[in-house]
């Protein structure tokens, strides 16, 4: 929070409209917000995801020097539903490995996560304690090349099965981010659903003229 309007005209020897303005051209330009009866706040930088580069979670925000932990919500082995299936080029109610978790940047909630893995590569990780692992370093000491992704992003609302997770009221902007990973073989291993939580996360794309 910033200090309020009279503490800054004593600091800075100026006008309560002086102050006032300053202040309102910050909320413009984005560097400030305002809560109703909270007060003045200044806007926290949004992690910025470069497009078009394969990276794990756990790079994207140690690249970025931030934290990175992770609440396990659920790590087990279940049968693949039919959109599960589809993204996996499997057949449905054949085996998966899911692992659901609350990603953590800087100690504070940035997604929630969802992985279906194929179960033959990835059941080596059905006795691990992922809440300090990053999943990518454990499939490729497993023998998985992590090669490419086809990756789509959407704008959502959060909703009421993720807000407490995410640490945000139901009804805030969100990034939904699917992501089917392949191995260097061209075969798909992974499909991922993350809901990015839309006051903390930014995608940036350099673009080139055909
Ligand atoms: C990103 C991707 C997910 C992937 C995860 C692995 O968040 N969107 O598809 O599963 O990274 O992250 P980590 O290796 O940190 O567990």
């Amino acid at each position: 929070a910033i200090p309020p309007e009279r503490e800054l005209c004593d600091r800075y020897g100026v006008s309560r409209m002086t102050a006032r303005q300053a202040v309102m051209e910050l909320v413009n330009e984005g560097l400030l917000y305002r809560v109703q009866g909270l007060g003045t706040f200044v806007t926290e930088e949004k992690v910025r995801q470069e497009t078009g580069r394969l990276t794990s979670f756990t790079q994207d925000m140690r690249e970025r020097g931030m934290e990175v932990s992770s609440e396990v919500l659920e790590v087990g082995a279940d049968q693949a539903g039919p959109v599960v299936a589809r993204m996996l080029g499997i057949e449905a109610g054949e085996k998966i490995v899911r692992v659901k978790r609350v990603r953590h940047a800087d100690g504070r909630p940035m997604a929630l996560e969802t992985s279906h893995l194929l179960y033959e590569r990835a059941r080596g990780i059905l006795g691990l304690d992922l809440s300090g692992l990053s999943l990518y370093e454990e499939l490729s000491k497993s023998g998985i090349r992590i090669a490419e992704a086809d990756q789509s992003y959407e704008a959502v609302l959060v909703n009421e099965a993720e807000n407490t997770h995410l640490g945000v009221p139901v009804g805030s902007p969100a990034l939904l981010i699917e992501r089917i990973t392949y191995d260097a073989e061209g075969h798909p291993f992974e499909y991922v659903k993350s809901v990015y939580r839309g006051d903390r996360y930014r995608v940036a794309a350099r673009l080139r003229a055909p």
